[in-house]
């Protein structure tokens, strides 16, 4: 399976995939689910944090482990190429100690069984091939750990937003062609001023669609960020070559698609309440107890998800 649209994601520096703080971070209700369930852990325990991303939730465990002058083993894994330290700003200091494993399927951890005291995923297991990661994860989990997991629900504010953001992505790649049309003025104005007239009329017309759309969004971001590269690509060809202009709007357009692929595998793997129930029946058959479930809010309202947790038992029951 291809990761490279979260490896962009992650080079780029995002901390979070779906960040709710304005510090580009899971803060309130999300940040308490975190800090509530890595608590009880005691000196010396180890945590691992799968489908990890840039670290956002190993990140929560260390602040509160160094806050409540506890020392936790803590990993992070992911199937993509991740590097935290190098790719979050100020992430050496940030996310000193933390072992992260790049390039890791759930499906097939490189740890010993009853390797670690508890287990955790942010929007994380609900994409990855459920029967082996979890299995896996029962295997690494020592008896009597831990597991919670937040997921994304079909009727969260994170659903409702990309799917919004995904029909401003159909108008700006194939409804208006922008980027095409700013490619053909630049080739136009090194036609001839007739060619170049037409051309701009084409461009603007298209942006202005760009524009009566952002009014009216509720989540506007592609098209914020679209309207600002278009001019920024514009202001390029007073410094740049052509072909250079041509490298960086293929730049943007290929971020942009890998934004769509991001958004798409969101509001595809967002799990209803059968989808939840199934889940847990999996969890259950795999010897897990004390299992809940509860929908994920934040800000008070805002529905982001579910949050799933349970206890491999100290002693395991068989299990099918
Ligand atoms: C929505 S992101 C969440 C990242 C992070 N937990 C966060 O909240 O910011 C989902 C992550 O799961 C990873 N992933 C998908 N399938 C995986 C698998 N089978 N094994 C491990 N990681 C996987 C992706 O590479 C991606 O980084």
């Amino acid at each position: 399976m291809s990761v490279s649209h979260w490896e962009s994601y992650y080079r780029a520096g995002g901390l979070a995939t779906c960040p709710t703080g304005p510090d580009g971070s899971y803060d309130q209700e999300v940040r308490q689910a975190w800090e509530a369930f890595f608590e009880p852990l005691p000196d010396g325990a180890a945590l691992l944090d799968v489908g990890t991303g840039n670290g956002a939730i190993p990140l929560i465990a260390r602040e509160l482990a160094t806050r409540l002058h506890r020392s936790w083993e803590i990993h992070g894994t992911d199937l993509a190429p991740i590097d935290p330290a190098r790719d979050v700003r100020d992430g050496r200091r940030r996310f000193a100690g933390i072992v992260f494993h790049g390039g890791v399927a759930t499906e097939t951890l490189p740890f010993a069984d009853a390797s670690f005291d508890a287990v955790s995923g942010q929007y994380a297991l609900e994409y990855m091939a459920l029967e082996p990661a979890l299995t896996e994860l029962q295997r690494v989990l020592r008896p009597g750990g831990r597991m919670q997991f937040i997921l994304h629900h079909v009727d969260s504010v994170l659903v409702a937003n990309a799917r919004e953001s995904l029909g401003h992505a159909e108008l700006v790649l194939r409804d208006t062609r922008v980027y095409q049309q700013l490619r053909r003025l630049l080739a136009a104005e090194r036609e001839s001023p007739a060619a170049a007239e037409t051309a701009a009329a084409a461009m603007n017309g298209a942006a202005a669609r760009l524009h009566a759309a952002m009014k009216q969004a509720g989540s506007p971001l592609i098209l914020h960020v679209t309207l600002d590269a278009l001019t920024q690509l514009w202001d390029l060809r007073r410094t740049l070559s052509a072909a250079d202009v041509a490298s960086e709007i293929e730049k943007v357009e290929s971020e942009l698609q890998a934004s769509v692929q991001r958004l798409e595998a969101l509001a595809g793997h967002a799990l209803s309440a059968d989808d939840v129930t199934a889940m847990m029946q999996r969890f259950s058959a795999l010897g897990f107890t004390g299992l809940q479930r509860e929908p994920q809010v934040h800000a008070g309202s805002n529905l982001v998800g579910w949050r799933i947790a349970g206890t491999k038992p100290a002693v395991t029951a068989d299990h099918d």
